[in-house]
């Protein structure tokens, strides 16, 4: 765990530089704007180690599968995230040297991501040869203009003088450091530069994509512009060179637009006219005005998705950082995208979709979010049907079951690990989870009808298909699975996955049941083009009731799998510091044999289904499965926050918490330099307000049952209900709702099952 980023409650600092945390520090300090993000990484030339990356959404490479041995089923490539052109390029020479940390002599240095307005600066102190000089940059990635980025860098010089050399240039010549076979994914299809610009597109080999990057540079000194002196290309590349004379004193600031157009979006013959269009406007506009609508757009945002803490900066950096880091990867404005593991901050994981998107981060979503938002996410998946029911049928399945991936891009499974691609098929239930999830919250029946109904039969389809009957169990089993926990695999009968199956297939029949009472017109069109009959509902309902689930009567507990009690069991307290990360520090063999579990497994099957279930069952199963959880997943944490806070266990709860909400700025799984665990936010969001708030949704109505961390003096978190946002506020005196809609809501306080209702009328501020 590292801890060199100061405690803030609207900034990520950083203060003196280590180039051994650098990628760490590129990593955290990424914008984006839901199309395209850029690394923390510096605009001059570093020599230093670093992990140069711009992207842009949904532009990827289909880079070929590595694989010892061949086996049927394999999907052919894992989708990667591409490394885009590098729009910062920036080289800067005084009196012929390169400034450059990692060769200059850094006196200051300060990195500091501004996460209320999205904009990150740098001030620097360095000596270049005798020469002392300040540097300060500022930029942003603009959330209002979507194609726009800028940044304006300034550079003065304290003592000495001499000759400074510019060169501002766009470089697409660039490499995924996360690439199976050290391949240029990209080809050149032009460079150039014209009076006011410099442009290069790119186009994706095998994919396609067709990229347009354009920057415009200003350079003013001594108050006016200076003029270029040369401009060249070649393939690939586009710079255009300056220079000046400075006396001790001067400064001389560069400002730098960009616009990133592909043919995502644009005709890839319009890109070059319509990617200078915007640039110009961007231009003309300038940089404050754009910084300015960078601040307003960003303050809607926070508006509606703040969680404030107070009494406790670390906790209210780490939950501001991750709601930021969120918004900025997924605004919901084009339909054809998801929530990456990583974002826009690194090229690891590949792909744009998990089964995170369902279980983490659709919550988030329907809590900060229009509606339509989590709605969208559901059609995301309707899309993919067809291709999820492509993917069953390459593994065997048949008659319309669907296995949606585990990794994607356009719905083809993109994941080239065997134990994950064929093996951790719970991720189906998750889909179906989703569909659920978003019903009860926001009541949206009419989802189901055909998009929910026709995606839960594809996936009910597939689990009838799956599972096989046991003559010696005289019950259904689901062989040879990687569940949640990806510390083993190939294992019989995983709880969660079973349990998961066994509800996915009972809630196609309910559902198919209430819609053929309620329409049934509609309902048989519907059925009659799915080939749905009563026949299959009742196989579907037969096969539900007869999965078989693993149970240790002795503990009374629910079983991780068919043979978990043959392993030794040790608490995760007796393993060493050096045995931590396992993954980093055992061989595979040695993780799989033992009891050590990456993240929630039985427990995700608690947190999902919670009804299901009582407290003394909660306990039991919390009590002996968490000691034994390493917590090396990001998702993991967080279920155990909102487990570990409804059992009454704070002190468990809030270590979660603080893990969780801190994974990345304090670096707790040494991976953060590969990039932030986007994903895993959202399940920092659910810590807070459905842990410590207790929030629920049953049936389209808002649950809350709030409680106060003793480490904290309060919070308050803003949340959707019926489409009208609400503020909670929770402090040592009780809590405090706020009706910030325009329409009067209910507010059911307690848990599900013992809760009170109350009405709040539009604006009403209550304390209760
Ligand atoms: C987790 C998976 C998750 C993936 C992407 C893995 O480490 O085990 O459950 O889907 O990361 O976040």
């Amino acid at each position: 765990m590292k801890d060199y980023i100061k405690h803030d409650p609207w900034k990520i600092i950083e203060e003196g530089f280590d180039p051994a945390l650098n990628r760490i520090s590129e990593s955290l300090c990424s914008l984006g704007n839901g199309h395209m993000g850029q690394r923390g990484n510096f605009e001059e030339s570093y020599s230093g180690d670093c992990l140069q990356g711009s992207y842009l959404a949904g532009v990827y490479y289909p880079d070929k599968t590595i694989v010892g041995w061949w086996k049927n089923g394999y999907p052919e490539y894992f989708a990667k995230v591409l490394n885009a052109p590098n729009w910062l390029g920036l080289s800067l020479r005084l009196n012929g040297n390169e400034i450059d940390l990692a060769k200059a002599e850094v006196i200051e240095f300060r990195r500091e991501l501004d996460i209320k307005r999205g904009v990150l600066k740098r001030r620097v102190l360095l000596k270049s040869g005798k020469v002392l000089i300040e540097l300060n940059s500022s930029r942003f990635v603009s959330m209002a203009r979507p194609e726009i980025a800028a940044y304006r860098y300034s550079l003065r010089l304290i003592e000495g003088d001499g000759k400074l050399e510019i060169s501002s240039f766009i470089d697409g010549n660039i490499h995924n450091e996360d690439a199976n076979y050290d391949e240029y994914f990209w080809e050149h299809r032009g460079e150039g530069v014209d009076d006011d610009s410099l442009a290069v597109v790119l186009k994706t080999r095998k994919t396609d994509f067709t990229v347009a990057t354009r920057t415009a540079t200003l350079i003013s000194h001594a108050g006016s512009f200076l003029a270029p002196e040369n401009s060249s290309s070649r393939a690939g590349w586009a710079g255009r060179d300056y220079s000046a004379e400075l006396s001790q004193g001067d400064e001389i600031t560069i400002e730098k637009y960009v616009s990133c157009l592909t043919d995502r979006d644009h005709k890839a013959d319009e890109l070059l006219s319509k990617g200078k269009t915007a640039l110009a406007a961007a231009v003309a506009d300038g940089f404050d005005t754009l910084l300015a609508e960078q601040e307003e757009a960003w303050n809607s945002i926070w508006e509606h998705s703040d969680i404030a803490i107070e009494g406790d900066t670390a906790a209210q950096q780490g939950i501001r950082f991750n709601i930021f880091q969120l918004k900025q990867t997924y605004t919901g404005k084009d339909e054809r995208l998801n929530i990456g593991p990583k974002g826009f901050t690194g090229e690891k994981y590949g792909g744009a979709s998990y089964w995170d998107t369902e279980a983490y981060c659709l919550p988030f979503y329907l809590g900060t979010a229009d509606p339509a938002i989590a709605r969208q996410l559901l059609v995301y998946r309707h899309n993919h049907l067809a291709k999820a029911i492509e993917n069953a049928g390459k593994l065997g399945f048949t008659d319309g079951a669907a296995l949606y991936p585990m990794v994607t891009m356009n719905g083809e499974e993109c994941h080239n690990e065997w134990e994950i691609t064929f093996e951790e098929i719970h991720r189906n239930g998750a889909i179906a989870f989703g569909i659920y999830d978003y019903i009860r919250c926001t009541g949206d029946k009419d989802y189901l009808m055909p998009l929910g109904m026709e995606v839960l039969t594809g996936i009910a389809r597939f689990w009838a298909q799956r599972v096989n009957w046991s003559e010696a169990k005289k019950k259904y089993v689901i062989l040879g699975v990687t569940g949640p926990n990806e510390y083993e695999n190939n294992v019989h009968n995983n709880w969660y996955t079973n349990y998961i199956a066994s509800w996915c297939l009972r809630y196609t029949a309910e559902c198919a049941e209430a819609l053929a009472a309620e329409k049934p017109a509609e309902y048989k069109a519907m059925a009659d083009s799915l080939k749905l009959d009563d026949a299959e509902l009742a196989r579907f309902r037969s096969i539900s009731e007869q999965i078989y689930l693993p149970f240790d009567p002795e503990r009374g507990i629910a079983l991780q799998q068919d043979g978990y009690l043959d392993k030794e069991i040790a608490p995760v307290e007796t393993l060493g510091e050096k045995d931590r990360p396992l993954n980093q520090n055992w061989s595979w063999d040695r993780i799989l044999r033992s009891c050590y579990i990456k993240q929630a497994d039985v427990l995700q099957g608690f947190f999902f289904f919670e009804d299901d279930f009582n407290d003394e069952e909660l306990k039991r199963n919390f009590d002996f499965y968490e000691p034994l959880t390493v917590h090396e997943s990001s998702l993991s944490p967080c279920v155990h926050t909102i487990l570990a806070q409804s059992l009454g266990y704070e002190k468990k709860a809030y270590e979660m918490y603080l893990r969780t909400s801190r994974l990345d700025l304090d670096d707790y799984n040494n991976d953060t330099e590969d990039g932030c665990h986007i994903t895993s936010m959202a399940g920092t969001w659910m810590s807070v307000v459905m842990g410590f708030g207790g929030l629920r949704h049953r049936e389209g109505e808002l649950y809350l049952n709030p409680a106060l961390p003793s480490a904290w003096k309060g919070y308050s978190f803003m949340v959707m209900n019926g489409g009208e946002p609400l503020k909670v506020s929770v402090g040592k005196d009780g809590t405090v709702l706020e009706n910030r809609g325009e329409k009067a809501m209910k507010v059911m306080m307690g848990r599900p099952g013992s809760a009170g209702a109350l009405e709040l009328a539009a604006g009403e501020n209550r304390r209760v």
